[in-house]
């Protein structure tokens, strides 16, 4: 089997836990997928370009499939889910397709598929024009029926699937691991008007604290040191105990009902309810092996000063925010339904420097944001308010995307995507441009600083150059293609997700000689070094001096 992950971090963790299950019942991975006889690609949807690259790996596979009948092809995730049954229309070699809020059903469906195929013989595995015939089974949520009830999040089995994740001790000097990811919260309630996820992804639901704090301690006890937690507006965590559902002894998820209406601390927090300060608060308390926890993605409203205290007063949360801002514009916020203005953005930006950034104690604390470039209607002017924005926001990084419609949303229906693609482009070299000069400058300001970073592999650059060592040799080695030490191609959610083989083999720590490592700040900020290799570095929290920084990355000594 073969599986491959487009998009964000929560696909990412939802390859993981499939693999998990399917290695549970017995199938075995590859990294080749020409070797494969089952592929899965899991998809996402958020821009054109995201969906793309799935057409076209599936279009490459019509050929071989009309040659080999039993090769089974899944398409999972977010554009399963967005794109249904016309999915199987138009690509006739897949043969399931499962949505994100369905991934506990592709076990069964596998087997009706591998089953399915194996009974077809050649002449019916393909139409009459030498299509491939597809087995045509599909777990979809489907638009109408979101989860949006406390019901029927009750009987959301998703959850199993969390729970059941397969946590394998982290091996000295192996593959190594010792970062995760754990989900909070699942689906997204905000409909910004350009956005699919709360199409794919369905209705926000936040899991039980004591699933996720046990799942936390599983992968501590592992060896995981570092831990992201996962919710796509995920500081609007909130569990409220006495409303909590429990079936055969499983507390239930809960559908999401964040406070609103501009408080800065939930004004029903107490023993009843575990808010996402509380919940910060217990995985740094409750497992104290952690020593990173950070979680992806902020919305800007309504971030509580709670949350900021927690993190100022708990040495091992990071200072790092990714609040996506989008636009600069007053007027495209509203036509995006951000629900917040630029001053209340900015009035949230200092906020959160004045309790987190405290470079004189070594913990300055960095940001990052999203923008989306051309909404429609975007004038000359608004695109100066972006500039601005940015200009004042001081990110370490922002990721830039230029405006994808997207079917089903309310922008694709209701407002034509009338900016022209090379006022697009003009724009968005402009705004890298302008990120660029701010990244630098930030870099800049950690040169001649110590810093402990958590190591987190080799360069990019020493795994291409000992990929070129071993291709001369007449072997080819797969790169695992995680962002690390260079700015990479982004191709899914703005929060540095890559396009990537999951079973891909991780490129193991060198034997000998000087190696180049690639490490993170807690602030998140890049840094490589170059060590005398040395198994047990990767994985490990070292403090290294600042010598010189460019606006991807910094260069460092090891102290
Ligand atoms: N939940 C996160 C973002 C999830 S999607 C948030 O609200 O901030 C990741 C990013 O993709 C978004 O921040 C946005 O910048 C970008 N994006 C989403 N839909 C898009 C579209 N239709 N066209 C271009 N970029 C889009
Ligand atoms: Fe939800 Fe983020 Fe998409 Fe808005 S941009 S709908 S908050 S996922
Ligand atoms: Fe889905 Fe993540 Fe892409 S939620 S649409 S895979 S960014």
């Amino acid at each position: 089997m073969y599986i491959e992950t487009f998009g964000c971090q929560m696909n990412e963790l939802d390859s993981e836990l499939v693999c998990g299950q399917l290695r549970a019942l017995g199938y075995g991975f590859t990294a080749r997928r020409d070797d494969a006889d089952v592929i899965l690609y899991n998809t996402c949807s958020v821009r054109e370009h995201a969906e793309q690259k799935v057409w076209s790996r599936l279009g490459e596979l019509t050929e071989r499939k009309v040659r080999e009948p039993g090769l089974v092809v899944g398409v999972l995730g977010c554009l399963a889910e967005r794109d249904g049954e016309a999915l199987l229309r138009r690509m006739p070699v897949v043969d399931l397709l499962v949505g994100p809020g369905e991934l506990d059903k592709l076990p069964g469906l596998l087997d009706n598929a591998v089953r399915t195929r194996g009974s077809m013989l050649s002449g019916d595995a393909a139409d009459e024009h030498n299509k491939p015939r597809s087995a045509g089974l599909s777990a979809l949520q489907g638009n109408t029926s979101r989860r949006s009830g406390t019901l029927a999040a009750a009987a959301d089995t998703l959850e199993m699937l969390d729970l059941s994740r397969a946590v394998s001790p982290v091996e000295d000097g192996g593959p190594v691991s010792r970062s995760a990811y754990v989900r909070i919260t699942r689906g997204c309630n905000k409909f910004c008007t350009y956005c699919v996820v709360p199409f794919t992804r369905g209705a926000e639901v936040h899991r039980p604290p004591e699933h996720i704090i046990d799942e936390c301690k599983r992968l501590a006890q592992a060896g995981v040191i570092e831990i992201t937690l996962l919710g796509q507006t995920v500081n609007h965590y909130r569990f409220e105990h006495g409303a909590a559902v429990t079936i055969g002894g499983v507390v239930q998820p809960q559908k999401g009902r964040s406070y609103t209406g501009g408080h800065r601390r939930d004004p029903f927090a107490g023993a009843n309810v575990t808010t996402f300060a509380d919940l910060m608060q217990r995985i740094h308390d409750e497992v104290p092996e952690v020593r990173r926890l950070r979680f992806v993605t902020s919305y800007p409203r309504d971030f509580g000063d709670d949350v900021l205290e927690v993190i100022r007063d708990h040495p091992r949360l990071c200072r790092y925010l990714h609040v996506p801002a989008q636009s600069g514009s007053n007027r495209l916020l509203g036509m995006m339904n951000r629900g917040y203005t630029v001053e209340e953005y900015t009035e949230f930006l200092d906020r959160a420097r004045a309790f987190l950034d405290q470079p004189e104690i070594g913990r300055p604390l960095e940001v990052s944001g999203d923008f989306i470039i051309g909404f429609p209607t975007e004038t000359e002017e608004d695109f100066e308010a972006t500039m601005a924005l940015v200009r004042k926001a001081r990110y370490k990084n922002a990721f830039i995307f230029k405006y994808s419609p997207r079917p089903g949303t309310v922008a694709y229906d209701k407002i034509p995507d009338d900016v022209p693609e090379e006022v697009k482009r003009r724009r968005n070299s402009a705004l890298l441009a302008l990120q660029q000069a701010v990244s630098e400058e930030v870099a800049a300001g950690y040169v001649g600083r110590e810093v402990d970073v958590f190591v987190t592999g080799l360069s990019i650059k020493e795994r291409k150059r000992r990929a070129r060592a071993v291709a001369a040799g007449g072997v080819s080695l797969t790169v695992k293609g995680r962002s690390v030490g260079e700015p990479e191609e982004d191709d899914g959610c703005g929060s540095g997700c890559s396009t990537q083989a999951t079973h891909v083999e991780t490129a193991q720590e060198p034997s000998s000689g000087i190696a180049q490592y690639s490490a993170r700040t807690d602030g998140d900020m890049i840094v490589v070094f170059d060590a005398p290799e040395h198994a047990g570095l990767v994985g490990s929290i070292r403090r290294v001096r600042i010598e010189e920084s460019s606006a991807f990355s910094l260069r460092g000594k090891l102290v």
